[in-house]
Formats: C-alpha cells, structure tokens, sequence
C-alpha cells in the first residue's frame, strides 16, 4: 500500500527512532535533577532546543516544548487572551480545529473574533487582516498552510502589518515546518506552531516559539519547566526525536521540496491527462509542494477512495456525522460547491514516495475513477 497521507502524519525517520531509542536506554534522568543522570537528560533537551531552533531561525531560548500542535495552539491563543484579559482577535476561517475551538471558547469569555473569509485559492489577504484590526485587537493568528490544501498563506505580508502596529501575531505552522523553509525572523511572528509528527519526528511532542520580549501567561499551572510556561517533567525521548527530525529537515529541505513537488506535479498531470474535468484545490503555485487537493467530476471523494484504497491511503476533506457525509469546511469556504467538494481527495506525499509509487498511485485512482 502506498502511503499518500503524510499531512496526517509522517512516519518516524530511521535516524529520529534510533536517537529516541539510545535516549530511552541510556538518557533516563529527570532534566531537573542535579546529579550526574539529570544533567545528561537536561544536555539531551538543549541540544534539542537548539536543533529545532535552527530549523525556523529561532534562538534556543524561544523554543518551548509542548505535547503538540493542538497545546501550542492552545497555549499561544488562550495565553495571549489571558494576559490581556479582554480584547479582540483576528483569524481566517480555514484554521485548524485546534485553533477554531480555542477561540470559540475564548468567544465564551466575552472575547470578540473576527473570522476573515478566505479567495478562491483558500487565502486571507494581508488587506483584509489590516481592514479588521481596531483598537481592541489584541490578536493575530493565521495558520502558515492549510493542512487540505496546502495553500501557503501571506504570513509575510501580515508580520509586516502585525508589527507595524505592535500586534501580537501567531502562526499555525504545522503543515509547513519541515516542508519548506520557516523563517520567524522573516516572518514577523511572535508566536509560531511547530509539530513534530509532520516532519518524521514522533507523536506527542510539538513546540511553540516565542520571540523574545512577547509574553503569555502559561495555561496550565505547575513547576517551573520551561520557565514555568509549561510545566510538567519533560517528555525527554519525545523531545530528542524532534531536535533529530528537525536537524534532518534542515539538511534535507532543499531536496525533500524539490523531489516531492516533481512528484506531485507528474501525479496532478496523471490525473489531468486521464480523467477530464479534475480541479485543483488551492492556488497553483503557492502551496506547499506535498499537497494535492483534487475534486473529481461526478464521484464522491470517499467512495472513490474505497475503490482505491486497496493501493493507496490517502483521505477525504469530508466528515461523517450521523451517518451522512458532509463537505469540508475548508473547501466551501472557498466557494467550492458542496458536490465539488464531496469529490475530492487529498494526496499528501512524503519524502520516501518514488516515481513508481506514484506511476502506480495514479494508475489506482484512474481505474477505479473508470470503475464508476
Ligand atoms: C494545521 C494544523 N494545526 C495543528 C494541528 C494539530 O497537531 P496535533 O494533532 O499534533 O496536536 C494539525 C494536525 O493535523 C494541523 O494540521
């Protein structure tokens, strides 16, 4: 079976499991301890910090450990609100849940969100982000890429107005970290999502960066790990994984964006020159080089996908309730018709896929695209 679904996870690079392995052995100290144990496992979490600050151009100390893209979410949300405890916030209406949910709960509170509307492609405008703001905006948060289309936001564009006006800004890079280049600096963030899963690293570990000189108040309460942001003994073997994964990103970044875009570029021209009448989703050529969202005329993406499925994984954008599917909010946000969106698949590919692999994927989805 062909693994086509790497938005949804990557699996564990080679190097990143045997790092965490010897760690697992040999590094068992808690990093707070001050003998010999502790002080290897706190060496091993430092090293790490800087690893994945050099991926995103961050310094050591802006790296902070979470459980995920969801907490870093969270944290980077619901820590700027409660420090300032009341205000107005802006995001796009194609966010993660991660970060949707959050801000609905923090709407609860008394907070005021704006959800700006996204073009065609799947795109805010930094014009838009800078018609919303008032004098109440406390909060800029606009996801890097989305995850089912893969269409790269103008985060640049919305740094610049962000810190022109001294707004704090946070960036959902879940998708994009180790995809393609990152730069915080660049971007004008002060908070940025990094997930490790997304990249060859393991589960259950992410991190937030936090530029200096930004402040937020920590959500959940304890000792004084990561400077008492967020607390909790730290998931060591979790963290080595992601310093690995991120050092492997950056030395492979050029080669994994290159080879992954030349793939998918032969799997959309497969299907273009195959099956009459597929759509792209997302813009053309801002997006990210993994990413195939694809509506196929006149068949349900789920069922298209079951025909498939013997040879590929890959999934829909649809979700199951009650029985009955529903399009995905993503796609009709761009204004794609509900049974133009029921057809779609999303194809995200890694950085293992061969050519053959995906000579075969296309020839698997053609066939059972004929089969209808
Ligand atoms: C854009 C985006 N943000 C956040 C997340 C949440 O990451 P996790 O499930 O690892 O907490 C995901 C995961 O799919 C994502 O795609």
């Amino acid at each position: 079976m062909i693994y086509l679904d790497n938005n949804a996870t990557t699996p564990v690079a080679p190097e990143v499991s045997s790092a965490m392995d010897k760690c697992l052995r040999d590094t068992f100290g808690n990093p707070s301890s001050s003998h010999k144990f502790g002080v290897t496992a706190k060496k091993a979490v430092e090293t790490a910090r800087e690893q994945v600050a050099g991926l995103v151009n961050a310094k050591a100390d802006e790296i902070f450990f979470t459980s995920g893209g969801t907490e870093a979410n969270n944290m980077a949300l619901i820590g700027t609100a409660m420090k300032y405890k009341s205000g107005h916030i802006i995001t796009s209406c194609i966010e993660h849940p991660s970060v949707m949910n959050p801000l609905k709960h923090l709407e609860s509170l008394g907070f005021n969100v704006t959800y700006l509307p996204v073009n065609k492609y799947g795109m805010v405008t930094a014009s838009d982000v800078l018609r919303n703001i008032n004098k109440n905006t406390i909060l800029i948060s606009i996801m890097h890429s989305n995850n089912e289309t893969g269409s790269i936001q103008p985060v640049n564009a919305i740094g610049k107005v962000a810190k022109s006006i001294g707004i704090t800004f946070h960036c959902d890079a879940a998708q994009s970290v180790g995809k393609v280049p990152v730069n915080v600096n660049s971007l004008n963030v002060n908070l940025l999502t990094i997930v490790s899963h997304k990249f060859y690293g393991p589960k259950g570990i992410g991190a937030l960066y936090i530029k200096n000189g930004t402040s937020i108040k920590p959500i959940i309460y304890g000792a004084s790990h990561e400077h008492g942001i967020r607390p909790g003994t730290e998931n060591v073997a979790g963290i080595v994984g992601l310093g690995k994964a991120s050092s492997l990103a950056k030395k492979e970044m050029k080669h994994r964006t290159e080879s992954m875009k030349h793939l998918s570029q032969i799997l959309h021209g497969e299907l273009q020159k195959n099956i009459p009448g597929v759509k792209l989703n997302g813009h053309a050529s801002r997006r990210l080089p993994n990413t195939l969202n694809i509506s196929f005329p006149n068949v349900s993406g789920a069922s298209l996908l079951s025909r498939s499925g013997k040879e590929i994984a890959a999934s829909t954008g649809s979700a199951c309730h009650a029985g009955k599917l529903t399009p995905s909010d993503v796609l009709t946000a761009m204004g794609i018709s509900d049974r133009d969106a029921l057809s779609s698949l999303r194809i995200s590919l890694g950085r293992s896929n061969t050519i053959t692999q995906i000579r075969i994927a296309a020839k698997a989805i053609v066939k059972a695209y004929r089969s209808f």
